[in-house]
């Protein structure tokens, strides 16, 4: 008898040793982690950890039980994968796309993270993708973002080519140039945007998502200057944005140029047949794009505007105009399908 009750005690001492454990090592990893924040944040300008968490806490961090996360895979970037989920909102459920930072995270990236994260809470804007919250107290850091349907532009336009109205590439363009036009409202240059980072929802209404590498340039006389190395996408940057780093409201006009012939070409590569050399070369001659079959000459014509020296390209007020303008003149001839 005496031999059971000392083989009970063990037992539950050896329970009690190993919950003790258990604790004392998930306390460790939290202080480690929130050390590890503290740093950034410090850095970033909070100067304690608790007073920013309460912060996500209240506006914008989603707790984890109610985020789900499905199977399908919805891209990958630089920054992580984007997979569809699931949200809870009281008594509804909604689809998101959920963006990861990915595991082999660099210190950088939880920055960027927070950085890309403070400029789109801002955001609010009809052609702008909505972030619904952040999901950071468990790794991976999480943006929780409105689900686009019908997934993005460019893809969008390869599978559809054979139906979509010649109308509906004007609406496109005007769309993404109105999203544009806010983004330099509040002073945001996006600096990637491609038919890739357009997303397409019902109805035929697309906005711009992915700000990983959109900068604020309030404080620097409307320019920003890289200063560190990044993958930049070449085929829709200005000669003084690969050259010397420098980006500006008109260096995302000239990659509007790009977009638009993107859309008008039914989500073709651009230059796809040149390599780094040749595409610097051809800058340097002044050789563009040709007009893609489908334009006119007056959506040609813009197109080469957004591709001219940067104080000659037409700021996005401009083309709005313009393209509202050719809507409505083009109204009557182009509601035809593309056969
Ligand atoms: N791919 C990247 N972001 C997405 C989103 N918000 N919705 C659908 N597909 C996406």
């Amino acid at each position: 008898m005496s031999d059971l009750i000392y083989q009970i005690l063990i037992a539950i001492l050896v329970i009690l040793v190993v919950v003790l454990a258990i604790v004392i090592i998930r306390k460790e990893l939290q202080l480690k982690r929130s050390k590890k924040w503290n740093k950034f944040l410090f850095a970033w300008g909070f100067r304690e950890i608790e007073s920013y968490k309460k912060a996500l806490y209240t506006e914008w961090n989603i707790k984890p039980e109610n985020l789900q996360k499905c199977e399908m895979d919805l891209g990958k970037g630089q920054f992580g994968i984007v997979t569809k989920g699931k949200l809870k909102i009281e008594d509804s459920v909604f689809d998101v796309a959920i963006k990861s930072l990915k595991e082999n995270h660099k210190d950088l990236d939880v920055l960027d993270f927070f950085e890309e994260y403070s400029l789109m809470k801002r955001f609010d804007h009809k052609n702008i993708i909505k972030l619904l919250g952040i999901s950071v107290l468990n790794e991976p850091l999480e943006f929780v973002m409105e689900f686009a349907p019908l997934g993005d532009l460019k893809n969008y336009l390869l599978a559809n080519e054979k139906s979509i109205m010649r109308i509906e590439l004007f609406r496109f363009g005007l769309q993404v140039c109105e999203g544009l036009n806010y983004l330099h409202s509040l002073s945001i240059l996006h600096r990637d945007l491609s038919a890739r980072n357009v997303l397409v929802f019902e109805d035929g209404i697309v906005k711009i998502s992915d700000f990983g590498m959109a900068r604020n340039v309030k404080y620097t006389n409307g320019i920003f200057t890289r200063n560190r190395a990044e993958n930049i996408p070449l085929k829709w940057m200005p000669l003084e944005a690969i050259e010397f780093g420098t980006y500006s409201v008109k260096s995302d006009v000239w990659s509007f140029g790009v977009l638009l012939w993107e859309i008008f070409s039914f989500g073709k590569e651009p230059y796809c047949e040149d390599n780094f050399e040749t595409y610097i070369a051809k800058l340097k001659n002044h050789e563009h794009l040709e007009n893609p079959l489908l334009s006119d000459v007056d959506i040609y014509n813009m197109m080469c505007n957004c591709w001219r020296e940067r104080n000659l390209r037409p700021g996005t007020e401009f083309l709005i105009q313009d393209l509202n303008l050719f809507l409505t003149a083009k109204n009557h001839n182009l509601s035809v399908v593309i056969v």
